[in-house]
């Protein structure tokens, strides 16, 4: 019987199934474990099931002496350094396919939201400001036939595309590796160089996963190449963007208006000044909040925990070599 840990108490018949065979222990709060506890918890463990928002860094992954398998509940995996359990050979796995059109679903709401301006249109009739019917009620922009430039080409991002397409929508892409077959079938227009792509587009769209080589992907030079009336969107991580330049591109009207579902700290601390911005839609972080999809998500770091503890090696691992 292996000792586990699982950062959180989401989905408890489907970590009844890790239960049943190993002497578990859930963190019962709404919130990441404290990192003191973290660090007490991990020191005897063989399994750990944690979620995008807890830090398991180089420290964590250290104490934890007897660690055999980090199974991530989120797709996204720049909260674990994959580096140092790699040092250990310490398998990392991530359901990599469930919350793909789901989150796609919630990148094109902000796309849509951020054009049509419905968070502040659902505000102004309830604040009783719908006096009469006037064209210069929140005008719009039209995202039908505009440009929409797609950050990271992944399996999200080739469904933003697509929803893209279907609304008659001209869609470019930005990407490190050059996606020839995505592009043919879904006609896409690839363009390498980061500034030409931005300058040329009506929506940004942010779907790359966050590395240290991305880290702040967007900041002022970048705002500065964008079109003044260009809509950004960020699905994916907050930290590709410089914050700091956000704030003054949306404050000076550097763009016309940005849409996000994740920030730089999460949950966003209430004195951020993003928060004071009239032209920015800001989400906490639910681009995979659809029950069925997060129980899949569940589901997979359950199954991938339960294979790596039987000795088994697990598919879609983000570290194969740790099998060498
Ligand atoms: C993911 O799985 O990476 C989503 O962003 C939820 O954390």
């Amino acid at each position: 019987m292996a000792k586990v840990f699982i950062c959180r108490n989401w989905f408890p018949e489907e970590l009844r199934r890790v239960a049943q065979f190993h002497d578990t222990k859930i963190w019962m709060e709404e919130s990441n474990p404290p990192r003191r506890v973290l660090l007490e918890e991990v020191r005897e463990i063989d399994g750990l099931i944690c979620l995008g928002s807890d830090d398991i860094d180089a420290e964590v992954i250290r104490a934890a002496r007897r660690l055999k398998i980090i199974s991530s509940f989120s797709t996204g995996v720049n909260n674990i350094d994959v580096g140092a359990a790699t040092a250990r050979k310490i398998p990392v796995v991530h359901p990599p396919h469930v919350l793909t059109e789901t989150t796609a679903d919630l990148a094109f709401a902000l796309i849509l939201a951020a054009a049509r301006r419905i968070v502040e249109g659902e505000a102004f009739v309830r604040q009783g400001r719908w006096k009469n019917s006037s064209h210069l009620d929140l005008p719009g922009v039209d995202v039908n036939h505009a440009r929409l430039g797609i950050i990271g080409l992944g399996r999200i991002g080739a469904q933003v595309a697509k929803r893209g397409k279907a609304f008659n929508m001209q869609v470019s892409y930005y990407s490190r590796s050059r996606k020839f077959d995505l592009e043919k079938l879904l006609g896409l227009e690839y363009i390498p160089d980061l500034h030409s792509f931005l300058g040329q587009a009506d929506f940004i769209v942010i779907c790359a996963s966050l590395d240290e080589k991305n880290r702040h992907l967007i900041g002022r030079a970048e705002f500065a190449v964008m079109k003044p009336t260009a809509i950004l969107v960020n699905a994916s991580r907050g930290a590709l963007i410089d914050s700091r330049a956000f704030y003054e591109a949306l404050k000076g009207r550097k763009i016309l208006r940005a849409a996000i579902d994740v920030t730089e700290i999460e949950p966003i601390p209430p004195d951020d000044p993003l928060l004071t911005l009239a032209n920015l839609i800001i989400m906490p972080h639910i681009g995979s909040a659809v029950p069925e999809t997060r129980r899949k998500m569940m589901a997979m770091a359950v199954d991938h925990l339960l294979m790596a503890l039987e000795g088994k090696r697990v598919p879609l691992c983000l570290n194969p070599e740790v099998y060498e």
